[in-house]
């Protein structure tokens, strides 16, 4: 079973939302009703603009900001959850609504 994982991760990226724009194929996967008012707007508020200004559109035109939080870089100190990082990531693979 070693490969469930980068096949699971395969098929959310090949479902991802990214690109068209439209959305709500309704197949659940990845893409939930997550948006930057209910919820990503709010983490960015609490976890990293005590030290940012991170509005939606510099956190959609800069990738890097959401890898940052993947990848553990930022915020210093204490992680968010992985629940949490894992509905960012989430929000940023469906076109960050
Ligand atoms: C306690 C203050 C603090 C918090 C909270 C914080 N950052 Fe940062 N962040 C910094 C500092 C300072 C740097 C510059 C680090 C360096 O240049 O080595 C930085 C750099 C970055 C960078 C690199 C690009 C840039 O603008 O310099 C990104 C992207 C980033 N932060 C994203 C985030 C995100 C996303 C969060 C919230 C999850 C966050 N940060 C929370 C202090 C903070």
């Amino acid at each position: 079973m070693r490969w469930l994982i980068p096949l699971v991760v395969t098929l959310t990226a090949a479902a991802g939302c990214g690109g068209t724009g439209g959305g709500g194929t309704g197949g659940g996967g990845s893409c939930g009703t997550d948006t930057w008012a209910s919820f990503a707007g709010n983490f960015f508020q609490t976890r990293c603009n005590g030290c940012h200004d991170w509005t939606q559109a510099e956190v959609k035109s800069d990738p890097e900001v959401v890898q940052a939080v993947q990848e553990g870089y930022m915020p210093p100190g204490t992680p968010p959850s992985q629940q949490d990082i894992d509905r960012l990531v989430a929000w940023a693979n469906c076109g960050q609504p």
